[in-house]
């Protein structure tokens, strides 16, 4: 793509005016270990092709990547998740996507592999929604960033789990051990890093997100990520009250499955 004037002024007015306002130093090294050459022109090909209009503020700084609320050209929100080309964890990625049936012939370029792992969960989201589980609605995946439908209230960004007051836990666990169920079962799929941090609440309605680094039922350490997932749902609803069991648990989900 050509780096006009037009180019460099659309960047500086839509996704880098809250850097420039941004006065703290660690916030600035985030964005510009985000914000890559590359980066910055796959964001520009979304907003000339009027998937996003502007980013509008960072939602969240995780391992591996940067979750920003941006706004539509129609107005209303998208969440925009950018996997950092730089700093990624790079061998924690490599371990979800060796062993996936999907990716075998992926090189070993990392870029390419941080491409893959952005399309990786760009098909999970898919896979999910298609199950009929309580997921964002991915809108679009080029490169390194994917798009999917902003989970908030209005213009905020929804809480998580473990933020919020529940006043009926085993509605809530219900809904999301079902959801795993279903994930098991009709997605085969493994999540693979639950927790009641990757669970946002919005109207009272439990949706999972992060699902990077789900694995089929066939990866070779499902079993051992699917454990993780249960004891870790189990954990949180016991110190709701509730008395649950992890082994039953599991047996409902996996039993002639
Ligand atoms: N679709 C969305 N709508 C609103 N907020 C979102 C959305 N997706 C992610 N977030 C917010 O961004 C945070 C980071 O997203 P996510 O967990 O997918 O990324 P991550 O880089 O894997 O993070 P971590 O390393 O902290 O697990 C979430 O905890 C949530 O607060
Ligand atoms: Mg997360």
């Amino acid at each position: 793509m050509k780096v006009d004037d037009k180019f460099l002024r659309d960047l500086e007015s839509k996704v880098l005016a809250y850097r420039a306002r941004d006065k703290d130093s660690d916030h600035r090294k985030t964005y510009d270990e985000v914000f890559d050459r590359d980066t910055l022109m796959t964001l520009y090909d979304l907003m000339t092709n009027e998937v996003i209009d502007t980013l509008d503020f960072p939602i969240a700084t995780g391992k591996e990547g940067n979750v920003f609320r941006a706004t539509k050209h129609s107005g209303g929100y998208l969440a925009v998740k950018i996997y950092r080309m730089s700093n990624a964890t790079f061998n924690n990625i490599q371990k979800y996507i060796a062993g996936d049936e999907r990716f075998r012939n992926l090189g070993k370029s990392r870029r390419r592999t941080i491409h893959t792992w952005a399309q990786k969960e760009y098909r999970n989201l898919e896979r999910m929604r298609n199950a009929g589980i309580s997921v964002p609605e991915p809108v679009v995946c080029v490169k390194n960033i994917i798009v999917m439908e902003f989970i908030g209230e209005d213009a905020t960004p929804a809480p998580h789990l473990r933020e919020v007051e529940i006043p009926e836990p085993e509605k809530i666990y219900a809904n999301l051990f079902g959801s795993l169920k279903k994930l098991y079962r009709k997605a085969g799929l493994i999540h693979s890093d639950f927790s009641e941090y990757n669970v946002l609440m919005r109207g009272g309605e439990p949706i999972i997100i992060d699902v990077g680094q789900a694995v089929l039922k066939t990866h070779p350490m499902a079993s051992e990520f699917l454990t993780r997932d249960v004891y870790n749902l189990a954990r949180f609803f016991r110190k709701q009250g509730m008395d649950l069991d992890e082994k039953t648990m599991l047996r409902e989900i996996t039993e002639d499955a």
